[in-house]
């Protein structure tokens, strides 16, 4: 059984419903990716772990089979909508339909006055986040509209809530994301197929600036936020859960601000 790392509610949460299903979660061979597909696998989900990087789709997918969880690995760019169609066949011959998609890949860049962005810098941006996102949600809709039923969760981020602090491309990207979600919420709603989004701010994972920074910075960045600390990828692996799971049956559409407090009203 996975444990929590230190996200403040100490006790693993479990959803009975989710037991015996099937989630892929792009991007999830580290950070919150990987926190979403372990905490899914300790409560009975069938979970495949993506990324481009052969040896840590291989740690993330032997930590969860380490711990009691069923884990296949599909290394890939998950930007590609190729790609993307070989892992849903893939997903589909080992474990069966798709239940549950965490389209999840994503990440941005330095901030830079909006004059010095190029236009190969704008494209790349939009095209790894917001791109991405809609060829994950055309990909594997397809399946759940069949079957009407289904379940899925994109990555926004605080940039796409609130103006100032991160690149331009990757806020616009991310706003663009929250609205996809939204727009396709509401399309599908009636077919029993459920879209939310997550909206996280300054998750501390393996690879974020902020694990580098000094104690002091941590702290300072730490009392930015209503809450008081900096969030953890278990922090957005808890979201993800509830909103996989039927505890979460009457909502779609929503954006989901993990983000410590700091959110806009
Ligand atoms: N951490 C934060 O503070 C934060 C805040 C707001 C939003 N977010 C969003 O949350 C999502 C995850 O971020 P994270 O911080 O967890 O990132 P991370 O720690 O860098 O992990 C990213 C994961 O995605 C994989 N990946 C990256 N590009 C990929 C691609 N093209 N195809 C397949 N896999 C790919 C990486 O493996 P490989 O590199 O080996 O492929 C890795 O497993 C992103 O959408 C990000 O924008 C993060």
């Amino acid at each position: 059984m996975a444990d929590l790392e230190g996200s403040g509610t100490g006790a693993l949460p479990t959803y009975p419903d989710l037991a015996g299903k099937v989630a892929v979660v792009t991007g999830s061979s580290r950070g919150i990716g990987a926190a979403t597909c372990r905490l899914l696998a300790a409560n009975g989900v069938r979970v495949v772990v993506n990324g481009r990087d052969a040896a840590a789709v291989d740690t993330a997918v032997e930590r969860i089979r380490g711990a009691g969880g069923e884990a296949l690995g599909v290394v890939g760019d998950a930007t590609n909508g190729a790609v993307l169609a070989a892992l849903r066949r893939r997903t589909e011959d080992t474990f069966g339909p798709v239940d549950v998609l965490g389209a999840f890949v994503g990440g941005g860049g330095q901030p830079s006055p909006i004059t010095e962005v190029t236009e190969a810098e704008w494209r790349a941006t939009i095209d790894s986040n917001l791109t991405a996102t809609f060829l994950a949600i055309q990909c594997f809709l397809p399946g759940m509209l069949e079957r009407r039923r289904g379940v899925i969760i994109t990555m926004a981020s605080t940039a796409g809530r609130l103006p100032g602090g991160a690149a331009v491309a990757y806020a616009a990207a991310k706003a663009g994301v929250v609205m996809l979600t939204r727009h396709v919420a509401r399309e599908v709603g009636p077919q029993g197929v459920r879209l939310n989004c997550i909206a996280p701010s300054a998750i501390v994972t393996e690879e974020h600036p902020l694990r580098r920074a000094s104690e002091e910075q941590r702290q300072r960045v730490a009392a930015g936020f209503p809450l008081g600390r900096l969030g953890l990828p278990d922090d957005i692996a808890l979201a993800a859960l509830f909103l996989a799971s039927d505890s979460s049956s009457w909502i779609t559409g929503v954006t989901l601000d993990v983000a410590g407090g700091r959110v806009s009203l």
